[in-house]
């Protein structure tokens, strides 16, 4: 069977490691060219080299803060300039931050917001035109099993990642018989720098590699399902948090990430 996005000039979002890096190595070896973005240019660069002599793929390199305000507008223009047109999508870069939010940082607050959600949407705006125009494509979209309840002490992350899956449900609807294929895939925890920044109470149950995740996404893709859950204990818990009345969810959710009491008191 041929490879899902061979042929497909791919930009995918947090390229640089964890789940992006998975996905970029993976459509590489499938066929595609790729367009990498991240901040960390220095690695996307020796990424983009590796994946060129491995495969021969084709590798356009586009550094860019996803949290800065017309950051999708900016890796748009700078593609249309070096004339690269993009013909599947994989937003995949994110971050999520443990804590209570009185208190927090409002900039790292933001951030979060602007980068799960504003340049997920905006990078999708942007290039779904396109998409459809050509009658083929794919808009990979990031979500979490986080998007399932409310997670206190996580509550802007699994705020964000709630949207990534409703945003992404009701585009798998507008684009139906378009001829462009619009996936949500909702990870549990992975093994990735992703907490790095969230801190280990942050990762609930055991983690999957980020292969694992990637391999489910393609093989979902297809399919015609609006969106997964990467593993079949994450799905089964994901199933039963939208089942319980959500002041059980609640409970559970704050209970699986709650801070150990030395991190809660240093707080
Ligand atoms: N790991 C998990 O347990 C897990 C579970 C559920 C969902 N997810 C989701 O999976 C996605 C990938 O995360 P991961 O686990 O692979 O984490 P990761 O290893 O930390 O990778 C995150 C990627 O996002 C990029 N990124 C972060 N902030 C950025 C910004 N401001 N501008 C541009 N790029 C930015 C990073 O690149 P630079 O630092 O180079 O910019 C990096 O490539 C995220 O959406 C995350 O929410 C992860």
């Amino acid at each position: 069977m041929a490879g899902y996005f061979e042929g497909q000039r791919v930009l995918v979002t947090g390229a640089s490691s964890g789940i992006g890096r998975a996905f970029a190595a993976r459509i590489a070896a499938d066929g595609g060219d790729l367009v990498l973005v991240a901040r960390r240019e220095a690695i996307l660069r020796a990424q983009a080299d590796e994946l060129h002599a491995q495969f021969g793929t084709r590798v356009e390199v586009v550094a860019a803060d996803l949290g800065a305000p017309g950051a999708a507008l900016g890796v748009t223009d700078l593609l249309a300039r070096r004339g690269i047109t993009v013909e599947a999508l994989v937003n995949n870069a994110g971050l999520g931050i443990h804590g209570d939010l009185a208190g927090a940082d409002l900039a790292a607050v933001s951030s979060q917001i602007a980068v799960n959600v504003t340049a997920l949407t905006e990078l999708t705006a942007i290039l779904l035109p396109g998409m459809i125009a050509h009658g083929r494509g794919a808009v990979v979209n990031v979500a979490s099993t986080a998007a399932f309840q409310p997670v206190p002490h996580m509550a802007v992350y699994a705020a964000t990642k709630a949207y990534v899956l409703s945003f992404t449900r009701a585009l798998w609807s507008e684009t139906r018989g378009s001829g462009v294929r619009v996936l949500a895939v909702s990870p549990g925890a992975t093994d990735t720098a992703f907490f790095d920044i969230a801190g280990e109470a942050a990762s609930v149950g055991s983690r999957r590699a980020p292969e694992q995740v990637v391999a489910a996404t393609v093989r979902a893709l297809r399919s015609n399902r609006p969106d997964i859950v990467d593993g079949a204990a994450n799905a089964l818990l994901a199933r039963v948090a939208c089942r319980l009345p959500s002041t059980l969810a609640i409970t559970f959710a704050e209970r699986s990430v709650r801070p150990e009491p030395a991190a809660a008191q240093s707080n």
